[in-house]
């Protein structure tokens, strides 16, 4: 958005539900790149215990503390530092709740309907007999606008998360863009980094590491439980000496997602080789160890000394406010919750242009006729009117195309075309932006 000021910081912010215990695959694909990105230069980086969140899993106050407390001491035994990067708690932040209410103005009951966690559960309710939304909590259908305001609240440009997280990110930037064009520009427009080198880990059956699975290795099992579990990760029938296929074993993929280049191709070897799976298994267990075993120390001092992690929190949710607090009281002011002396903004009418977002702009030609053209949010035009009799004839065109997208240019017959080089998905792209309720 600012090319001429190309050493602006990129951020970063990615939040933990703090549900669970942290797991190989939590630290394969998110602490540990997390970590790492962390230190790159021109980053930075808002990480947060998504505690908020927490609440629409889980009802159980204990184990929502002792997720809080084991996921801080993960990331921060995994080399976090929170001197770098802000790392807090989500309910440490006031104005996250605030913000997700100014986005619930704004946000299209439709957009909400759509998302595949909801639909998911309404189609387990049916399935089940039930009413579509048995059992559903609001908290469950409200994610998406707590997850947005949780990222536009600290504008951040970049959401590492997994792919199942990608219509989220998408959700916050349609709110950014509602907001930024009934308000003014305030929001960065998000988006998400995939990690795609970033494997999925499988777990103990071969299927994706996941608790709900229920075949994860806990990222600080003890030695004895961490042999054992490797133990029982699933293998092939081969027998030893019988050369063994690396594709679809999860014991390499594991060993893999630890080592390096050479190591695994030594591990490739050994596998045609005909190497013991009980062999294997030792490897496996020893190279995740030689990782593992410091940080399990770290992890162990911390978990025993939580006032020193409420601590940090603490130093994080200060260091998170002096963004918030001001940015909160500069949007208040834009909605118009604002003290009764001070002077109203500038009307915002044609705003939306100046800011960068689409706009139509209706105007009228030489020729008494009335036109409009629709440019995007760089102010390319996309679509071009011929020229109509009344202002009325124009407006009633425009709400057509704003409520039905690009099919009703096939109705409207000549009177608007695209103009050269603007694609049917730019199209629709842009004209989305002003139909949240639309499909
Ligand atoms: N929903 C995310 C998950 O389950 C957690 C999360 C909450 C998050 N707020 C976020 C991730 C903001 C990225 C940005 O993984």
């Amino acid at each position: 958005m600012h090319p001429e000021s190309t050493p602006s910081p990129q951020r970063f912010l990615t939040g933990i539900t703090t549900t669970g215990t942290p797991h190989l695959g939590n630290f394969v694909g998110s602490i540990r790149p997390s970590v790492a990105a962390s230190r790159m230069v021109n980053v930075q980086s808002y990480y947060f215990l998504a505690d908020y969140h927490a609440l629409i899993k889980c009802d159980e106050p204990a184990r929502i503390q002792r997720s809080t407390l084991e996921i801080a001491a993960s990331w921060l035994a995994a080399g976090l530092d929170p001197e770098r990067v802000t790392f807090y708690r989500q309910s440490d932040i006031p104005e996250i709740p605030e913000l997700t209410w100014l986005l619930t103005c704004v946000t299209g009951k439709g957009l909400l309907n759509r998302a595949h966690a909801y639909k998911a559960a309404v189609d387990k309710s049916q399935a089940a007999g039930n009413d579509p939304d048995a059992d559903i909590s609001a908290g469950l259908f409200m994610y998406p606008v707590l997850m947005g305001a949780d990222i536009l609240m600290f504008k951040s440009h970049k959401v590492p998360v997994g792919r199942d997280q990608v219509q989220h990110i998408e959700m916050a930037r349609d709110m950014a863009l509602r907001f930024n064009h009934l308000y003014g520009e305030h929001f960065v427009l998000p988006e998400a980094a995939i990690e795609d080198s970033v494997a999925l880990l499988p777990g103990l059956d071969g299927r994706k590491m996941s608790k709900s699975y229920d075949n994860t290795i806990p990222l600080f099992a003890p030695p004895g439980q961490l042999r054992k579990l490797i133990a029982s990760i699933v293998t092939d029938s081969h027998a030893p000496g019988e050369p063994k296929e690396t594709g679809g074993s999860a014991l390499f993929q594991i060993y893999q997602a630890f080592a390096s280049a050479s190591e695994t191709q030594a591990l490739q070897q050994a596998y045609a080789g005909g190497i013991a799976w009980g062999d294997a298994k030792q490897l496996l267990f020893e190279r995740i160890e030689r990782d593992v075993a410091p940080m399990r120390e770290r992890y162990h001092a911390l978990i025993n000394d939580p006032e020193k992690i409420e601590d940090l929190l603490q130093a994080g949710a200060c260091k998170a406010r002096a963004v918030a607090t001001p940015f909160m009281r500069e949007l208040r002011q834009a909605v118009g919750l604002r003290k009764l002396g001070s002077p109203p903004a500038p009307a915002q009418k044609g705003k939306a242009a100046r800011t960068g977002s689409p706009a139509f702009k209706q105007y009228r030609e030489k020729d008494g006729k009335f036109y409009f053209k629709l440019v995007d949010a760089d102010a390319r035009v996309l679509l071009q009117s011929q020229g109509f009799d009344s202002h009325q004839e124009a407006a009633l065109i425009i709400a057509a195309l704003q409520k039905e997208g690009p099919l009703a240019l096939t109705a409207l017959d000549g009177k608007v075309a695209a103009t050269q080089g603007s694609s049917v998905a730019d199209l629709a792209k842009v004209l989305q932006f002003f139909a949240p309720n639309a499909n």
